[in-house]
């Protein structure tokens, strides 16, 4: 039987990956791509998603525009990291499949309401307003939801955006705390893991050596990418967060964590956007989420490497 998801992203290099690894996973159904503001603008965000369907083959996929900017906060961008179309590293040319009319928060919501309840799992991979959006427009959907497995947050390895804070939790601390407190089933892939799930030299060349436009991309991807993490952190390679989350969907195995209770900042400037994990559980807070905090690397890139090499 088939997983259905919502893959709800800001492409980006690591979200184009895990697009891929989930189109390339008969596991997964994905009913749709709902495009957010985050690494960079709305319209490229929902325009990288499409050169990604393309560029798997699967212009049927449907891709929706959704929210432009965070809940109360100004939109911040990151094409620092990504380049200034967010998929920067190979041309790749302009997308001609057509965006969805729907708004996206309209397509979850209307897909929660007539999908059978616990069938749908939402795979946030960016700021988390669409998905707060729809759960507060909708209330009545979030019951429905059969889990929430996101990208985001960080304890400790604590922030890469501010001192404190993870990108896509600092984007829209006050969407994330509408999704922490919902009630549905909470996954969190945050750095702590992702920052294990590191390129090597030998993992792109593998990507490349499939011989493949998607193997080529997603090593230039990788390649283009690399050079800010590693000048950052010293560290031999840069981390691919995104494909993490549709990692655990298909081999939850390859993680460990804790399920914990986990709040979010969005008082105090100085740490906004903050994941206070309660990871030594030191307080009678209610556990709301399963935080991650390992993951079997080379796992992860025989995974991701196999399923690439299907389409
Ligand atoms: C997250 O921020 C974005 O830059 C990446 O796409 C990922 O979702 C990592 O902090
Ligand atoms: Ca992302």
């Amino acid at each position: 039987m088939t997983r259905k998801i919502i893959i709800d992203t800001d492409p980006g290099q690591d979200d184009a990956v895990a697009i891929l690894l989930a189109l390339g996973s008969p596991e997964l159904e994905v009913l749709g791509i709902t495009c957010v503001a985050g690494n960079v603008p709305l319209a490229l965000t929902s325009k990288n998603a499409r050169i990604v369907c393309e560029l798997a083959g699967r212009r049927d996929v449907k891709v929706f525009a959704g929210c432009d900017r965070p809940l109360l906060r100004p939109l911040v961008t990151a094409e620092y990291v990504h380049g200034k179309t967010g998929l920067d590293g190979i041309p790749l040319p302009e997308p001609t499949m057509a965006l969805q009319d729907q708004h996206a928060v309209d397509f979850i919501i209307e897909t929660l309401r007539s999908e059978a309840p616990g069938t749908v799992t939402l795979c946030p991979l960016g700021p988390l307003t669409n998905i707060a959006t729809a759960f507060r427009r909708a209330p009545e959907i979030i019951s429905k939801v059969e889990q929430i497995v996101l990208m985001g947050g960080a304890y400790f390895e604590v922030g890469n955006t501010t001192p404190a804070a993870e990108f896509n939790i600092y984007v829209d601390p006050q969407a994330a705390e509408i999704v922490f407190k919902c009630g549905a089933p909470v996954v969190v892939v945050p750095l702590d893991a992702t920052h294990k799930a590191l390129t090597t030299r030998p993992r792109i060349e593998a990507f490349r050596a499939l011989g493949t436009p998607v193997g080529a991309a997603v090593a230039s991807w990788t390649d283009f990418f690399e050079r800010f993490d590693m000048a950052k952190y010293g560290s031999e390679g840069a981390p691919l967060h995104d494909p993490c989350v549709i990692a655990w969907l298909l081999r939850p195995d390859l993680f460990e964590g804790r399920f914990i209770n986990v709040e979010i900042e969005t008082h105090s400037e100085l740490t906004m956007g903050m994941t206070v994990a309660d990871w030594w559980r030191v307080t009678k807070r209610e556990p709301n989420a399963l935080f991650l905090r390992d993951v079997d690397a080379d796992g992860f890139y025989t995974l991701l490497t196999e399923r690439l090499a299907r389409l």
